[in-house]
């Protein structure tokens, strides 16, 4: 790992960074982006920035502007020269009384994704506690910032993987289904693209991509309502993400399910220049 200082200076993931008393290791009051590197191309960065700045806001604090993370991108980017990687920007709240404390990690892209895009992953629908509708009287849940608080979302991942699985699609208590622990769930049919609706999940970037891309490519796009039965009679299942781009959904609760060849439509459609 590649650590990138927002004054441009690089250092090694080995070496310490953080205080202990810092409220991103005390209370993961921090907030993060991940973005995929491509041929030392960093993808949606300025949409990346401007969710980081967004989330800082939901957390009540302010991070750098988007300049200072340009230092540290580019710091990063300078040892991975014309590489596909990892960027992570952090910024958690910092230590009581200090400015927060801000950086940008640069890693390999681990097989594990690249061997999801193309062998997909077997899923289960797993209870996320509560409805997508109650977020919005409960702001403070904070389920559409990316925040550091990721423990949640990383014990549903282990308990899928405790069970034979590789992901996890959320369902809502009102039967909705909501999203992946780190990635957005779209349904294909026919040509028509549908994803569910923001309530209580995270606004991402690449079905926002996905959607205008397939929009200019002629295909109907929809957020709408969608059950697990939804999921079932689909032509295609597909988790979205900034690294992972597009990963079918080969299986959900052990049922095997088809359309994994249509994840090639979708990542041409992520390829297609922005408008
Ligand atoms: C909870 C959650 N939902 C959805 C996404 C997909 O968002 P994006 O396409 O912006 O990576 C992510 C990925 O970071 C996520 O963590």
């Amino acid at each position: 790992m590649v650590v990138g200082l927002l004054d441009g200076r690089v250092r090694s993931g080995a070496e310490p960074l953080l205080r202990p008393d810092d409220a991103g290791a005390m209370r993961g009051e921090g907030v993060f982006e991940t973005i995929l590197v491509q041929g030392g191309q960093p993808r949606d960065l300025p949409e990346h920035l401007a969710r980081l700045a967004k989330s800082a806001t939901m957390l009540d604090f302010q991070g750098p502007p988007d300049a200072d993370w340009l230092h540290g991108v580019h710091a990063v980017l300078g040892a991975f020269p014309g590489g596909d990687l990892v960027l992570r920007l952090v910024s958690t709240r910092g230590p009581a009384g200090a400015p927060p404390t801000c950086y940008v990690t640069g890693t390999p892209v681990p097989d594990e994704v690249l061997r999801q895009r193309v062998q997909g992953v077997a899923v289960l629908l797993l209870d996320r506690g509560f409805a997508g509708s109650d977020a919005a009287a409960a702001p403070w849940m904070l389920t559409s910032a990316k925040t550091l608080s990721y423990a949640v979302n990383m014990a549903a991942l282990r308990h899928a993987r405790s069970m034979g699985a590789d992901d996890v699609i959320f369902v809502g208590r009102d039967g909705a289904v909501m999203e992946a622990p780190t990635a957005t769930v779209v349904v294909v049919r026919d040509r028509t693209l549908v994803t569910p609706p923001l309530d209580g999940i995270l606004d991402g970037i690449t079905v926002v991509r996905l959607i205008r891309a397939a929009q200019d490519a002629g295909w109907a796009t929809a957020y709408e309502r969608l059950t697990p039965d939804d999921l079932s009679a689909a032509d295609g299942v597909f988790l979205v993400s900034s690294v992972r781009l597009v990963a079918p959904v080969t299986s959900i609760d052990e049922v095997p399910r088809p359309g994994a060849e249509r994840a090639g439509e979708l990542l041409d459609l992520l390829d297609a220049p922005p408008r």
